[in-house]
């Protein structure tokens, strides 16, 4: 999810009970500047879109295990092509689509005119309730467009199978989540498209910038063309570029638009520090497994949700969710963390219900009252900060520091 860039505050202290905890630290280090001042000290260095753009597409294409990714500006640009893509490909209809999930998913399906469909949440794993997905599914769906939060797994063989035989596509937001797995294979690579963040907040950061990945060769084409501007010759495909050029001899072939699309291009520069990033993405993942185990092993499961679905998870963030709707125990809790100068998030990703939201207020009016699984973690759960520089008495600090409330 993203916020407000988060302070650089002091190490917590381990004996102690815990004080300034940002919600992020140091996740672009030293190496990754290094890397950076390095290409710039090129000779007449290429800035905008080029060979590191394409290196990292390559790079991140296999630590996927898809075919093909695009590189662009933001987790938000992913969405919005991602869902341009769809409607070019499928035609209009309704998109399936979580309430607890960050605003440019809505948004997109919003922008590219598709109508959403709202479900509720699985307590487990915070993603959609798989059997709601499936009630939901009519004649006019043309996607269901997950996201998985914070690193759980929303996927499930059951939700796949069904999604299989009735031809549905998935889209996979993997932007709270990277490195995550369902069955041991990475998530973002079980959609036909699959979208991720690298906003300075999550596992990794290109300081903004996200990616689409892909096994659909079409679809990589068009993606391409979304975006820079809808030009063909963005296309990596000589037989589509000579299909259009064909079709258009009055056009330069440098300049046909196929779509009325965007530029969410990102540059060299943030491509060279997600090179750089990538490859200590799994081992920094690993130590955020380990404190995420932790915080949910010394948590009082009385007074706190903790049956989180773990297998699989990949988590930057500790997940707070009372077990019962208890408001003076709730204000407690965010006074203290306040007092502690811990930061947290209210509602978890994206703020909780997104229908609560005044955009979808406005248009859907009250139906946010339906989805009470959702509004349990709006109101009485947040989210605290998750990164490897933690050390295991520091957490157990901040669990006694919570269980005492
Ligand atoms: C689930 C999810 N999708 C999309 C985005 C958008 O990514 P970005 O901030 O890179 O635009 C976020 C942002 O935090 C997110 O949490």
């Amino acid at each position: 999810m993203r916020s407000e860039k988060p302070g650089t505050l002091e190490q917590p202290s381990a004996a102690a009970a815990p004080r300034n905890w940002p919600l992020m630290k140091n996740n672009i280090a030293r190496e990754d500047l290094d890397a950076a001042i390095r290409f710039l000290q090129q000779n007449d260095p290429i800035l905008t879109q080029s060979s590191e753009v394409a290196a990292f597409e390559k790079e991140w294409s296999e630590w996927l295990g898809v075919k093909h990714t695009v590189f662009v500006n933001s987790g938000s640009s992913a969405n919005l092509i991602t869902l341009a893509a769809i409607r070019e490909k499928f035609g209009g209809g309704e998109i399936i689509v979580p309430t607890l999930t960050w605003v440019s998913d809505i948004a997109s399906v919003l922008q590219n005119n598709f109508t959403p469909v709202f479900v509720d949440i699985n307590p487990r794993t915070l993603g959609m309730d798989s059997r709601e997905v499936v009630r939901k599914i009519t004649k006019n769906t043309r996607a269901v467009f997950l996201t998985h939060i914070l690193g759980y797994n929303a996927l499930d063989d059951y939700l796949l199978q069904e999604l299989e035989r009735r031809k549905i596509p998935l889209i996979e937001d993997v932007c709270e989540s990277h490195g995550a797995t369902h069955q041991g294979r990475k998530l973002g690579s079980f959609g036909l498209l699959s979208n991720f963040s690298f906003y300075y907040a999550h596992h990794m950061s290109t300081i903004e910038g996200g990616t689409v990945c892909t096994n659909d060769s079409e679809l990589y084409e068009m993606l391409r063309m979304f975006r820079s501007h809808g030009m063909v010759r963005e296309s990596r495909s000589d037989t589509l570029k000579a299909r259009y050029t064909a079709k258009w001899p009055d056009l330069n072939p440098d300049f046909i638009f196929a779509f009325p699309a965007y530029n969410v291009r990102s540059t060299e520069i943030n491509a060279v520090i997600g090179r750089s990033q990538l490859k200590r993405l799994d081992q920094r993942n690993a130590i955020r497994t380990r404190n995420l185990n932790c915080f949910l092993d010394h948590l009082d499961p009385a007074r706190f949700y903790t049956d989180f679905e773990r297998a699989g998870s990949c988590n930057y963030a500790f997940t707070l969710v009372l077990r019962q709707a208890d408001d003076a125990l709730w204000k407690r809790i965010e006074q203290t963390l306040r007092e502690h100068k811990i930061e947290f998030r209210r509602g978890t990703s994206g703020g909780g219900n997104q229908l609560r939201q005044p955009f979808l207020r406005k248009r859907l009016g009250d139906e946010f009252k339906h989805y009470p699984r959702v509004d349990h973690v709006h109101f009485y759960g947040c989210y605290i900060g998750n990164y490897p520089e933690l050390e295991t008495a520091q957490i157990e600090g901040l669990c006694r520091l919570l269980n005492a409330v």
